[in-house]
C-alpha cells in the first residue's frame, strides 16, 4: 500500500502520524519506505535521530522527494517495498497532489480546533480532483490528533469530520500527549518510547489497525 499523510494545515500532526505509521508497520514485520515530501524535512530529521540511536538499524528505508518526482519515483519504488508512507507538507499542494496520484490511501490528521477543521472542504476538493483523474481507488481517512484529554470535548470535532461523505473519520481521537514529542525527539514511535504510554499506544493501535482492516492489510495486534 502507498499511504499519503496529508492535509492543508501545518502542525496538525502529519509528520507525527507518518513516522508513527512507518514504525508501526515495521513493527508489524513489513518492509517500509518513508518518503519525505515536505521541504521542511521533519521526517528526515526523525530518521537521522533514529539512525544515530540505533547504530544505523532504523528498520526502514527513507528518502526525500519533491514535486512530480514523488509520483515518478514512488511508481518505481512500489514493487520493492511492502508499504510506502509519504509525509507531505501543509502548503505545497503540488507534491501532495503528485503523492495522491500514486497513493492507495490518504490519512488526514486534524486538530480539534475550528481553523483546522475548516480545511476539510479543501481536502475534499483535492480528493475529488485526484479521484476523477485516477484509475485505481484512493481511500481517504480523517483522524483527530492532539485532541483534548476529555473525550466530550472532541465529540463535536469528530461529529463534524464524520459528516464528510468523501473522507471517512477513523476514531478514537489521538489525544495530545507528551510521549509523542518525547519519542519523536529520539527518533522513536510512541509504541517504542519507554516508559510505555499505554493510552497513546492503544489509540495508535486502534486507529492504524482500523485503517489496515479497511484496506485488507494483514496485521497482528
Ligand atoms: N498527539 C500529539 N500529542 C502531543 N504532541 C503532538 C501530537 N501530535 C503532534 N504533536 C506535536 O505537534 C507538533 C506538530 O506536529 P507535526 O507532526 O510536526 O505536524 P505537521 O507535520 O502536520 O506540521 C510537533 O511538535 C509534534 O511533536
Ligand atoms: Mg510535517
Amino acid at each position: 500500500m502507498v499511504f499519503t499523510v496529508g492535509g492543508i494545515k501545518g502542525g496538525s500532526g502529519k509528520t507525527t502520524i507518518a513516522t508513527n505509521l512507518t514504525v508501526w508497520l515495521v513493527n508489524q514485520g513489513y518492509d517500509v519506505l518513508l518518503v519525505d515530501a515536505d521541504e521542511q524535512s521533519t521526517s528526515t530529521k526523525f530518521t537521522r535521530w533514529r539512525e544515530r540511536n540505533t547504530d544505523g538499524n532504523s528498520g526502514y528505508t527513507a528518502t526525500t522527494l519533491l514535486g512530480d518526482a514523488v509520483r515518478q519515483q514512488v511508481i518505481k519504488f512500489k514493487p520493492k517495498f511492502d508499504h510506502i508512507v509519504i509525509d507531505t507538507g501543509g502548503r505545497d499542494t503540488s507534491s501532495q497532489r503528485a503523492a495522491l496520484f500514486v497513493s492507495d490511501a490518504l490519512l488526514a490528521p486534524f486538530n480539534p480546533r475550528s481553523f483546522d477543521l475548516w480545511t476539510i472542504a479543501d481536502i475534499e476538493n483535492l480528493v475529488k480532483e485526484v479521484r476523477s483523474l485516477k484509475s485505481d481507488e484512493l481511500h481517504a481517512f480523517s483522524i483527530l490528533n492532539r485532541a483534548d484529554p476529555k473525550g466530550s470535548d472532541n465529540r463535536d470535532s469528530a461529529d463534524l469530520l464524520t459528516e464528510s461523505t468523501l473522507i471517512e473519520y477513523i476514531g478514537p481521537a489521538i489525544v495530545s500527549r507528551k510521549s509523542f514529542a518525547n519519542a519523536a525527539s529520539v527518533g522513536q514511535g510512541v509504541i517504542e518510547w519507554q516508559p510505555y504510554d499505554q493510552k497513546a499506544i492503544s489509540e495508535i493501535n486502534l486507529v492504524f489497525s482500523t485503517i489496515m482492516n479497511k484496506l485488507n492489510v494483514g496485521i497482528n495486534v
